[in-house]
């Protein structure tokens, strides 16, 4: 086993950066005095740094789930939950979730969808062909048969080079256990999925502290972000395994006369099948 670090240069500045992490994190915490208090989850490689949309590339070989199309998934049941790709007929049920502030408000969007029209684009993303390039589902209520949320890996994160993961449930679900239940279900389809090989170019930070095996492959990753105050997905992410390993501050999506602080997790979704 190789260490990726000696692998690849532009890791070395991810480790033994002790004073200047020390002094980014005096920073940090005099952001979030301003701010609610924070949820601070075990980090095994807590790091601060730049805006990480600045940070170079590295290029890793790994293995990637190959997305099968819309037609060819089957549904995926949970105890209280339908996970299944998007159809076009949703577009009335993901409405009244892009509709509800509570939740648009957390997100990259921050406010609710204006019209049908700007739902029936966020729907588009999910469907045939962008099928091809998501794994993203519909999340479905098994006892009435409503879409109750949305959520999978969306995208490919530009800044990252991982698959990262979100999720979003209709207001009235909070605080069931059903946003868990959701990740530990989803996390158990996209471990099953069938993989192919790639060559990837990832932030160095979400490798550092993984070996590359003699091929110079290294585990797969799995990414998600959270804002330092969404104290609840942050410990959903923790729960169901994923570990805390860069935080930073940047001009915010919604807002960008203000910072927001972010807060980034990592999953190696092949070294656990069944999560938690
Ligand atoms: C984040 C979200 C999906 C959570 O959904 P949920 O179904 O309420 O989450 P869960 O019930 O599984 O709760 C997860 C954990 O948070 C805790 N929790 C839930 N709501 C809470 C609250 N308001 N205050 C404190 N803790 C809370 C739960 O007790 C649970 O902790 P535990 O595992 O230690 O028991 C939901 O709030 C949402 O859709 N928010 C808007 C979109 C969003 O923020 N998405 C994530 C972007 S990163």
């Amino acid at each position: 086993m190789v260490p990726v670090a000696r692998k690849f240069p532009n890791l070395a500045r991810y480790h033994g950066r002790g004073s200047e992490i020390s002094s980014s994190l005096r920073e940090l915490t005099t952001y979030r005095t301003k701010t609610q208090p924070v949820y601070r989850p075990q980090a095994t490689h807590l790091e601060m740094g730049e805006p990480d949309s600045k940070t170079a590339l590295v290029s890793v070989k790994s293995t990637l789930p190959k997305w099968p199309p819309s037609a060819e998934r089957k549904e995926f049941t949970t105890e209280r939950l339908i996970l299944r790709p998007f159809r076009s007929e949703d577009l009335e049920g993901l409405h009244g979730l892009r509709t509800q502030i509570e939740v648009m408000k957390n997100t990259g969007q921050g406010r609710n969808d204006k019209d049908l029209d700007e739902t029936r684009k966020q729907l588009a993303r999910h469907l045939p062909p962008n099928d091809l390039i998501s794994f993203n589902c519909a999340i479905v209520d098994r006892a009435s048969g409503a879409i109750i949320g949305s959520g999978g890996c969306h995208r490919v994160s530009p800044v990252y080079g991982w698959p990262e993961i979100g999720y979003m449930f209709r207001v009235e679900y909070w605080r069931k256990g059903l946003a868990t239940e959701f990740v530990r279900g989803f996390l158990e389809l996209y471990a099953a999925l069938p993989r192919h090989e790639v060559e990837l170019q990832v932030h160095p930070a979400t490798v550092a502290g993984t070996a590359a095996d003699d091929d110079g492959r290294v585990d797969e990753i799995m990414v998600g972000l959270t804002t330092h105050e969404n104290v609840v997905s942050q410990k959903i992410l923790v729960g169901v395994g994923f570990e805390h390993f860069l935080d930073f501050v940047e001009p915010d999506l919604r807002d960008p006369e203000v910072d927001v602080g972010l807060s980034v997790f990592r999953l190696f979704p092949l070294r656990t099948t069944k999560v938690g």
